[in-house]
């Protein structure tokens, strides 16, 4: 069920204290919903919601590991207390990583799954049963990445734990297919953010320069994140399936189903002139 009207909805983001997470606590704030605001970092926290309230919306703001299941599980029931259960909840908090297989070490990979697997898991967990006993169309949005769809090398802890969110979301459509809620899985693609700059674990083999080329990449090529985050609330308003947000996105989403051959090499290719391949 569409959420037409996004006035004065609650509206959860993790992850807002930065890139689309932010966007989209804006872009939502801009529709007059009351935005609840969760990050790790409680101080760029707080600059968000100065800008959310200049919007002239409500804002909330909890510092929030998602990985931590306590925490997420303590964040849902406030959240539930002040403000009841949330329309929309959009688990975006995440992190990247660069580095081959065999030059990273298993520790970030115990660590990507945690953030980036189970902040997803953990949101819907102690958010969802609140969400379907208040009824209504409510709406979930789980944001993966184009890297769930078609892995790049060097990125392999990150794609698994992306393509993870993706197969399990299309799961939860059909466990709820019957319910109040929607669920919209989210593809960005290549999207200007701090990702690239406050990169959370690289491999030591990555040098400086080919770290420099692909934030110059990113500067250059990938398109601002109030893109996905306008994309999210044309989701909501529409009880969108996916979202394929950023620069060819759609087009590598649609060749992968055609020939996956055609998109590895496509993949090898851009990964050996960006530097690491
Ligand atoms: N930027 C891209 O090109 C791109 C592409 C595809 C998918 N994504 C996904 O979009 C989401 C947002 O990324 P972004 O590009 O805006 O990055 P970003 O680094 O700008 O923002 C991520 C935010 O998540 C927060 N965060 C990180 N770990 C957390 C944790 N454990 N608990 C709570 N908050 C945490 C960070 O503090 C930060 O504010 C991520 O899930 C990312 O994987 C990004």
């Amino acid at each position: 069920m569409a959420i037409k009207n996004l006035n004065d909805k609650i509206v959860v983001v993790t992850g807002a204290a930065s890139g689309i997470g932010r966007a989209t606590a804006l872009a939502f704030a801009r529709e007059g919903a009351r935005i609840v605001a969760a990050d790790l970092d409680g101080d760029a926290l707080a600059a968000v919601c100065q800008e959310i309230e200049a919007l002239g919306a409500s804002c909330l703001t909890y510092a929030v590991n998602v990985a931590d299941e306590a925490a997420v599980r303590t964040f849902a029931e406030q959240v539930g207390a002040r403000w009841g259960a949330p329309h929309v909840l959009i688990n975006n908090a995440g992190i990247g990583y660069l580095g081959l297989f065999l030059q990273s070490d298993l520790a970030h990979w115990r660590r990507i799954l945690d953030v980036n697997v189970m902040g997803v898991v953990h949101g819907c967990y102690f958010f969802l049963p609140m969400m379907m006993a208040e009824g209504g169309p409510r709406h979930v949005l789980n944001v993966s990445s184009s890297a769930g769809n078609f892995p790049s090398p060097s990125m392999g802890a990150y794609a698994a734990s992306k393509g993870a969110v993706s197969i399990w979301t299309e799961g939860l459509k059909m466990e709820l297919a019957d319910s109040n809620i929607t669920v919209t899985t989210v593809c960005p693609g290549v999207i200007n953010t701090a990702i690239v700059r406050n990169w959370a674990g690289v491999a030591p083999s990555v040098s400086d320069e080919t770290l420099a080329k692909l934030r110059a990449y990113y500067e250059s090529e990938g398109c601002p994140p109030d893109v996905v985050a306008r994309a999210m609330v044309r989701a909501v308003r529409r009880d969108g399936d996916i979202v394929l947000s950023g620069p060819k996105v759609a087009l590598a989403y649609h060749v992968r189903r055609i020939s996956v051959k055609l998109i590895r090499a496509i993949m090898i290719n851009f990964s050996r002139r960006s530097g690491y391949l």
